[in-house]
């Protein structure tokens, strides 16, 4: 949460650092500022809300100066207003510093600080990093932040200029709040997100957690907690500029909800062999012999990659036969579960930054459990802490909600569950064969899916005006009823819940009535009468059925509002085609209602505080 850009060379800074910032915008949009550096001293400019706001301030009168940093901010300590929003500065104006995360012993400081003389105007945790910077500068910029940052608890990202020093920049990690550093010809990056950078450098160094950067126009120096040198090559990031744009799409997400046959095929290429009828995963790290030595998996995550990972509870309990759990990783920090060396844990984060998938993975790994995760970004937080790693290859996303990554997502723990089977003994080559080409197929039929869209477009205006939804699924497709529900509470700000459909008439039947949409996933498999019968309870009630079935079906057809149909494919393959008109419906329905889809009120793509 927040975005971070800082920037050193020879173009004016906000030229640099606006468009890298709205390129970040969405790890929060409360409000953004920019503070530039020159010969005259700092320089700068802040505005409540949107980046356009902040650009219609700097039009008028534009910040000077070839280096600067900027932020965009996700409100944590104190409201979205001028004086709270980033940079801050120290009174004498000397230091300006950006910052993510969270100071925790912020209280106690501004206590000394004040006592000190230190005079404060924000009601932020981050003005007291500016000040003790100022504290501690006795010499050079990077000697005072390294012993500012032994002052402060918490987690943290933070990047700082100063006014008598226009030709230098320092960067400070610690936590889980990232920072990728980025090199051209004379100049020089940072920024809390790869996107940031993509339209001036493909390089890109990831800093480490107690690492701090001195970056000048020609050189970048990073050393680590004991103030050593490190030595470390840039990544070349595999995503170009254009992938950060909407490509004439008039939203991301609607770009990216059509960009997931793809990612499906991206995720699953280097992986399957159907050839040899193999599949091989050696980023796991996990040889035959260890897989058979497992008793237990975990999958851990939140939101819609928690989502992914109840899915992954089906999968891996059908064909790898070992027991499953599925924990909410900001619930399980505060139990004090066993783990042992037999339980494999898979976090799943798409953004490889959420705070609380983080610390839940290091306290499994700290009982000694095998952490394998499965990551959309290379170089991110739970990428590196993890002993292996699946990569989904979604590409970058940048609407706040997920789709593509989800997509992703369920493709990986399908490709798991099938590599610990195989391992395990547990499906023969015939069937994982069959199951392989299954999956190779899938992005067409979710394309068959997408097809369908201006038909979606059609049922999202008949019911956009509904304050209500409830979404219903049964086996596989309970997770995609809670993932439905999740789509359109977060961009429609639509009151929905997701229900295993059996659990209807233990509570929720009392809400259904001539107001209430009932979303029904009932396509053909092994719970399909169960459902039919779960929405004859809803029609008897008066309750008004979307439902989603597979193509033929007109048992249910005839007692739906509204049909959204799905090839006929295997039980294992339906969530990704289910999950298609899920996400087209809220998308439409948010559209219909006038929302910001792209950028959801009160969120941020990247949850790095807990
Ligand atoms: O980056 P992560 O996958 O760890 O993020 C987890 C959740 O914050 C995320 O899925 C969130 O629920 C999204 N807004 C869902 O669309």
């Amino acid at each position: 949460m927040c975005g971070i850009v800082g920037y050193i060379g020879e173009t004016p800074a906000a030229d640099v650092l606006v468009p890298a910032l709205r390129r970040l915008e969405y790890r929060g949009y409360d409000s953004a500022g920019i503070t530039t550096v020159n010969g005259h001293g700092l320089d700068t400019r802040k505005a409540v809300g949107k980046i356009a706001e902040l650009e219609a301030v700097i039009a008028q009168s534009p910040p000077q100066g070839r280096a600067g940093i900027a932020h965009t901010r996700w409100a944590t300590h104190g409201r979205p207003t001028v004086g709270n929003a980033h940079p801050h500065v120290d009174c004498p104006l000397r230091m300006a510093v950006v910052h993510n995360g969270i100071i925790e012993n912020y209280r106690d400081l501004r206590k000394r600080l004040t006592s000190l003389g230190h005079k404060f105007r924000s009601e932020t945790d981050t003005e007291v990093i500016v000040h003790l910077i100022e504290h501690h500068r006795t010499n050079g910029l990077l000697e005072a932040v390294h012993k500012a940052a032994e002052d402060l608890h918490g987690s943290f990202a933070v990047v700082c200029i100063a006014a008598d020093d226009p030709e230098t920049m320092v960067a400070m990690r610690r936590g889980s709040s990232p920072l990728v550093i980025g090199q051209a010809d004379d100049e020089a990056f940072v920024a809390s997100d790869i996107p940031a950078l993509l339209g001036r450098t493909r390089d890109m160094v990831v800093l480490e957690d107690g690492e701090i950067a001195l970056l000048k126009r020609r050189a970048v120096q990073i050393r680590n907690l004991k103030g050593s040198q490190v030595e470390r090559p840039a990544t070349r990031i595999p995503w170009d500029a254009e992938a950060a744009e909407r490509g004439g799409y008039p939203h991301f997400m609607l770009k990216e909800i059509f960009e997931q046959p793809e990612a499906v095929r991206s995720t699953v290429r280097d992986h399957l062999d159907s050839a040899q009828g193999r599949i091989d995963i050696a980023e796991l790290g996990l040889s035959d012999r260890d897989i058979v030595g497992l008793n237990r998996v975990a999958f851990i995550g939140c939101g819609t990659s928690l989502h992914a990972a109840l899915v992954g509870r089906y999968l891996v309990e059908e064909f790898a036969r070992l027991p499953v759990d599925v924990e909410i990783a900001s619930e399980f920090r505060y139990r004090r579960p066993v783990f042992d060396s037999r339980i494999l844990t898979v976090p799943i984060s798409q953004s490889g930054e959420t705070a609380d998938t983080l610390a839940a993975s290091r306290y499994v790994q700290n009982g000694g459990s095998r952490v394998v995760a499965i990551c959309n970004i290379v170089g991110s937080s739970l990428a590196r802490q993890a002993d292996g790693v699946l990569f989904t290859r979604a590409g970058i996303e940048i609407g706040v909600a997920s789709t593509k990554t989800f997509a992703a997502q369920l493709a990986a723990v399908l490709l798991l569950s099938l590599k610990l089977g195989s391992a395990r003994g547990m499906i023969d080559d015939d069937q994982l064969l069959r199951i392989m080409r299954d999956i190779e197929s899938a992005p067409d039929l979710m394309q068959r899916v997408l097809d369908q869209a201006d038909r979606i477009r059609e049922i999202a205006k008949q019911f956009a005006h509904c304050s209500n939804f409830l979404y219903l699924g049964r086996g596989l497709d309970y997770p995609m009823a809670l993932e439905g529900a999740l789509k359109l509470k977060e961009i429609s700000y639509i009151h929905a819940e997701g229900y295993a459909a059996g659990e209807m008439k233990h509570g929720p039947i009392a809400l259904i009535d001539k107001q209430m949409p009932v979303v029904a996933i009932a396509p053909a498999g092994p719970t399909y009468e169960k459902m039919a019968s779960s929405i004859e309870e809803v029609k008897a009630r008066d309750g008004r059925i979307i439902a989603i079935v597979t193509e033929g079906d007109v048992a249910i057809g005839e007692n739906a509002d509204a049909v959204i149909t799905i090839p006929p494919a295997p039980t294992w393959i339906q969530p990704l085609l289910v999950a298609l008109p899920l996400q087209l419906l809220a998308y439409y329905i948010a559209v219909e209602r006038g929302c910001n889809v792209d950028q959801p009120r009160n969120l941020a793509k990247s949850v790095t505080v807990e």
